[in-house]
């Protein structure tokens, strides 16, 4: 039975919690850690009692001994906190976006290999029921073109609306998307990203309203991102991804569907309306064509396999390491610093 802990215990932490309280076969719930005592109590207690609360992640580490420790803290407040398990020898799971710091990013990336730690980050859709087809249908139809959207609105925690605390929305929210576009499609090589304001009115309130970004991958396929916090409600909400090739096209609503248009499906289509669910058994009609359906919480697998990953030392299970989410990290701060600079910015340039 290993010793789990949690470092911020917010709106992700209770998520994650969600989670690990139904691990009980594998892990014991052994502290909490937030900088408001009360947070980390009411978490010690929803484990049911045995879980110590802690507002100084040091002496949480030092009295409880955790084997592994999930880091749930804001995109600015990374960096002690990954020092301090490396240190000590701890695997650990991590929010994203890893940080804001690309230099610091790379350097806990480096020291975690060096000390050969199992690490997993919180990009869970990469474990939802669709990622597999969908990687699926791009090895079977070269995809020249992706378009992607993300519109909605401001999340309430304080920190959201100002871009030096969360990175802004393509950092600290798109980013499910972007990396959901690296797993599938592969590397970006350059971006071209624009940002807008002026739409948003809320107090407090210093970030984008909205950004566009021109991607170019290293296999010269292209893709368009649009993200937006201004929207209110109804149809203004949107999550979509579009992966378009010569005689079809996929289309993803982030772990919901992934319908497939045209080519052979068009011909299942008129023969019967095939709609397959994730599990692989046919579900309903859809007046399209192929549909995968998700179903169920991805989070509860992406949780599983970081801590069986710990139990076993096996990380070859686990879909998003910190070295593979440092990539999406760079992906997406390049596109800030496109916006920030209004030139073309090379991926790669940053992982140096
Ligand atoms: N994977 C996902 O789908 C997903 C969804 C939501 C949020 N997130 C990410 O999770 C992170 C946290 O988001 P949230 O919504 O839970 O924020 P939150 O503000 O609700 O919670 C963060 C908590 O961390 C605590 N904290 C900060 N520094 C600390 C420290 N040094 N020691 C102990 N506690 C500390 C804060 O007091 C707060 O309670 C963000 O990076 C966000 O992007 C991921």
């Amino acid at each position: 039975m290993m010793k789990v802990a949690m470092i911020g215990c917010g709106g992700i932490g209770e998520y994650h919690l969600s989670h690990l309280t139904t691990f009980g076969d594998i892990a014991q719930l052994a502290g909490f850690c937030d900088l408001i005592l009360e947070r980390a109590e009411k978490f010690a207690q929803e484990t049911g009692g045995g879980a110590m609360a802690y507002t100084d992640f040091r002496v949480m580490l030092t009295e409880v001994k955790p084997d592994a420790v999930f880091v749930c803290v804001p995109p600015y407040c990374h960096g002690e906190i990954e020092e301090e398990l490396i240190n000590r020898n701890i695997d650990f799971f991590v929010e994203k976006p890893l940080t804001l710091d690309m230099e610091l990013a790379k350097s806990i990336e480096k020291r975690v290999a060096e000390k050969g730690l199992v690490t997993a980050v919180g990009f869970q859709c990469r474990y939802d029921m669709l990622a597999e087809h969908i990687k699926e249908f791009a090895r079977q139809n070269p995809i020249p073109f992706v378009d992607c959207t993300r519109f909605g609105s401001i999340p309430e925690v304080f920190w959201w609306k100002d871009k030096k605390l969360s990175g802004g929305q393509l950092v600290e929210q798109t980013i499910h998307q972007l990396d959901y576009i690296r797993y599938v499609l592969g590397e970006p090589e350059t971006v071209f990203s624009m940002a807008a304001r002026g739409f948003v009115e809320a107090a407090d309130y210093d970030t984008d309203d909205l950004s566009a970004t021109v991607v170019r991958f290293e296999n010269g396929a292209l893709a368009t991102i649009g993200t937006g916090c201004y929207a209110e409600s109804g149809d203004a909400f949107d999550s979509k991804t579009v992966f378009s090739a010569k005689d079809k096209r996929g289309e993803m609503k982030l772990l919901d569907t992934f319908e497939i248009f045209g080519g052979q499906q068009q011909e299942e289509n008129e023969i019967g309306n095939l709609v397959v669910k994730g599990d692989g058994g046919l579900s309903s009609a859809s007046k399209n064509g192929l549909v995968y359906q998700n179903e169920g919480d991805p989070g509860f697998l992406c949780d599983r396999t970081f801590l069986e990953a710990v139990l076993s030392r096996d990380q070859s299970k686990i879909r998003s390491t910190y070295s593979d989410a440092l990539k999406t990290l760079a992906f997406g701060l390049a596109c800030n610093k496109s916006m920030e600079t209004g030139l073309p910015v090379h991926v790669q340039d940053l992982l140096k």
